[in-house]
Order: C-alpha cells, then structure tokens, then sequence
C-alpha cells in the first residue's frame, strides 16, 4: 500500500478500508507519511466524505495514536462537556463547578482559542498562577476532593489531532463534518470519560452555519461516542450573535463568576442553567429535566458551586481570590464606549466580526505565536431585537494598545446590521439530539 493509492481512491470517492486509514494516520504520526500528502488526504476527504465506519475507524486510529487518560479508580459517572466554539462562549467555566457541586466528577479537556472563537484555556490563563498542566496523580487527586478541574490537552494526547489540525488550519480543510467529528472526539475519548454533552454551534459564529450541517456533524459524533460505549447528548444552539455580554479572556472569567454568584447575563446564564441539568441527567443525579433543573438552580443558590469554582481554581495554583476582589485580574489602562452610528432595531450581530474585533486588540490569537492581552475585551450592551438610537452605547471596549483602535472599531460597528421593523430573534437552543431522534426545543433567548 502507498499513501498515493490511499489518497488516490478517496479522491476518486472510493470507501476506504479499516487497513488504509490505519496506514495514513499511523504514518502521519510516524513521519513516514508527509505533510503534502496528508493535506492531499484531508482535501480528498473534505470533497469526497466518509462513511460512518470510515469516520469511526478514524476516530480510533487517532485515539490510539497517543496515550489515554485512565480515570477507572473514579467510580462515578464522569462527565464532559464540549462546545464547537463561539464568541462569548464561556458556558464550561460556570457549568463545570455546577455539574460537580451536583455530585458528578467532570474531567474537562480544554482547548484554546481558534480563529475568531475564544478558547476556555486562554481565559482560564488570566487568573494569576493558573495552571492548564497537571499530572495523572494531580489530576485523580483533584477529582477526588474538589471534582473538577479543567486541563490542556498534552502532547502525548491524541498526537495525530495536533499534525492534522495544523494542516488542516492552513489547507482550508477545518469545517468538514468527518474531520470534526474525528478531531473533536478523539480527545474526548482519550480524557476517560463515560458521558459527554456536546453543544454544537449553528449560525454564522459558527464553524457549522447551516442548521441541518449542525444536526449533522452532532449525530455523528453522537454515533461515534455511542458505539464506543458513552453516553452522548447534544444540544444545537445558537452562534448568530455573541453569548452573554463579555467577550474577552479575563472579563469572561468574571462574568462566570458573576454567574454562579446569581447574577450574570440573561441568554448565557439560561444556557449554562439548560446545560448543566442535561449534564446531571446524563451523570445519574436526576430522573428527569426538572428535578436536574432544581439541583442546578440549589448549587447556585446556596453558593456550594462558586465555592466548587475557588477550589478548583486554587487545585490549580490559581489565585482563588479573584472571585471576590476582581482588581486582581490583568487590568486594561482605557476604557472605550463604542457608539451606535445608526437607529433602529439590531437586525444582526455578527458574532465573528465581534470576536475579530476584540483579536486585533490582542484578546485573541492572529499567529501560532501570539500572545494574548488578558486583559483585552468587550463588554456587549445590545443584543439583537434591541431598539438603539443614534450616539447609544453599543459596547464598552478594555484597551491596552491602541495602534489598532481605529481598525477594531470599524469592525465592531460594521459587524451590526440594522431594520426598521423589529427583527425575529433566534432561539438560544435549536434542538436536542440523541442517538435515536432530534428534539426540537426552540428555547427563545
Ligand atoms: N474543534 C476541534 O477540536 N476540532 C475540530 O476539528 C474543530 C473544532
């Protein structure tokens, strides 16, 4: 066998065998295979797709392309949460310490921001002292006694993933509903979970913008998960606009805060209230979606999940203070109000102009090397449906460098479409998918 013939049948849109993904990925990892042959294979499989057994098949081969975490000394029902990404999407850092105030261990293998979209890492980055690494002993020790943490993803985790995505980053092969699927549960299959709630983003934030594409790629990862003995949930939700009203690494962490302290914006604190109940269902805690609701409504009022949160983030040589004095975070010199420049109803909110906004003033990532101002960010005042006026606040703006502010704002205010007619907003939540059947639950924000 060679990777040309390999690359060659897909192209020509053959259904490939058990024998000639294993002979890809493994000589991907190994080096044998090269980088323009792989990114031949991944454009191959781009236009021509996978069958489910092609895409479970390499799933696996990507899983045992590197080490597995091994969580079996916890007895109780780990779960997992991951979200396709999105701007504004900081749901993990509240939902985590809720689920485990709940009685349920969650592992969270994390990533960092890409592209436009934050990443839950980077933000956890911005509490001094925290640390994203943590060793097999740590890591039992941390689920014993607070039951959650939330980690990096490390080398010696699902390698193949890091050679591909790299690839797959610069040959225009991310948004491919095998490759995804593949990617995404290949590492959550190495973490040791037993159950995983996906929330997978639809709209134009989103990897996947076209609803039925959602539904898509959630079944299939739900089949992948399935067949490999986990429980699997997913929830399609909205990326259409930005979630909750902080966009930015540290203002992110505070608003999870703010969240487990009852407060917090409307739209995010409902879905991260929706999630976690489907979270405690799928961990065994409730028999039904209101008895896992009122768990999650008491972890929160009785404080036990913000205390859960100061744990977790002091196990993780975190400065546990920040979640009473606030000023302890990375602090930008300037803060800007970005004014509407036209009246009407906000018909649109284009969540990865906003994300790009705050990125060029160094929120986010626009090279492999760039460093990140924590600090950096946006706090949204508007939502779509929103009547504003001309000179009305649309966003406060946290600024340390400002040679690009003229740059940023334009975008900011170029990613707001206005009407004269009061638009229809988007449900929060689509539809909840399980192995058997999709649900549809339109959730109004
Ligand atoms: N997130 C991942 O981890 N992998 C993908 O392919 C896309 C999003």
């Amino acid at each position: 066998m060679t990777a040309y013939d390999v690359i060659l049948k897909k192209r020509n849109g053959g259904t490939l065998t058990d024998d000639e993904i294993k002979f890809i990925v493994n000589g991907f990892v190994k080096g044998e295979i090269t980088d323009y042959q792989m990114a031949a294979f991944l454009m191959a499989t781009w236009f021509r797709k996978m069958d489910p057994r092609e895409r479970a098949v390499l799933t696996v081969c990507m899983l045992e392309s590197g080490k597995k975490i091994e969580l079996s000394e916890i007895k109780k029902i780990k779960v997992d949460k991951h979200s396709t990404g999105g701007v504004g999407d900081g749901v993990s850092l509240s939902l985590a310490p809720i689920v485990a105030a709940c009685g349920i261990p969650v592992p969270m293998m994390s990533g960092r921001g890409l592209g436009h979209t934050g990443g839950t890492l980077d933000k956890l980055e911005s509490i001094p002292g925290f640390s994203v690494e943590l060793t097999k002993e740590r890591i039992i020790e941390i689920l014993k006694t607070v039951g959650v943490l939330i980690m990096g993803q490390t080398d010696d985790i699902v390698p193949a993933d890091k050679k591909m995505y790299a690839l797959r980053d610069v040959t225009a092969t991310v948004d491919s509903l095998d490759l995804i699927s593949a990617s995404i549960m290949s590492k959550k299959l190495a973490e040791g979970m037993d159950a995983l709630l996906l929330d997978v983003k639809t709209g134009k934030g989103a990897f996947m913008q076209k609803y039925e594409d959602s539904v898509a790629l959630a079944k299939s990862m739900i089949e992948i998960g399935e067949n490999l003995g986990k429980k699997m949930l997913a929830l399609i939700t909205d990326m259409n606009q930005p979630l909750g009203e902080a966009v930015g690494n540290a203002l992110e962490i505070i608003q999870s805060i703010e969240i487990l302290k009852g407060r917090g914006p409307a739209d995010i604190v409902k879905l991260v209230k929706i999630e976690s109940a489907y979270m405690v269902m799928l961990g065994g805690q409730a028999k039904d979606f209101d008895e896992a609701q009122k768990k999650v409504e008491k972890v929160i009022a009785d404080g036990s999940a913000l205390e859960i949160y100061r744990k977790m983030i002091e196990a993780q040589n975190g400065d546990g203070r920040v979640i009473d004095d606030y000023s302890i975070f990375p602090q930008a010199r300037e803060i800007i109000a970005v004014e509407s420049q036209e009246e009407g109803y906000i018909a649109d909110i284009d969540a990865m102009g906003v994300g790009i906004s705050t990125l060029m003033l160094g929120a986010g990532r626009e090279t492999k090397e760039s460093k990140i101002d924590y600090a950096v960010g946006a706090m949204l005042k508007k939502k779509v449906g929103d009547y504003v006026k001309k000179g009305e606040k649309l966003a406060d703006f946290y600024v340390n460098d400002k040679r690009r502010w003229a740059d940023a704002r334009a975008k900011f205010l170029n990613s707001y479409t206005f009407s004269k007619e009061k638009p229809q907003v988007p449900p929060l939540v689509y539809s909840l998918v399980d192995i058997n059947k999709v649900e549809k639950l339109n959730i109004a924000r």
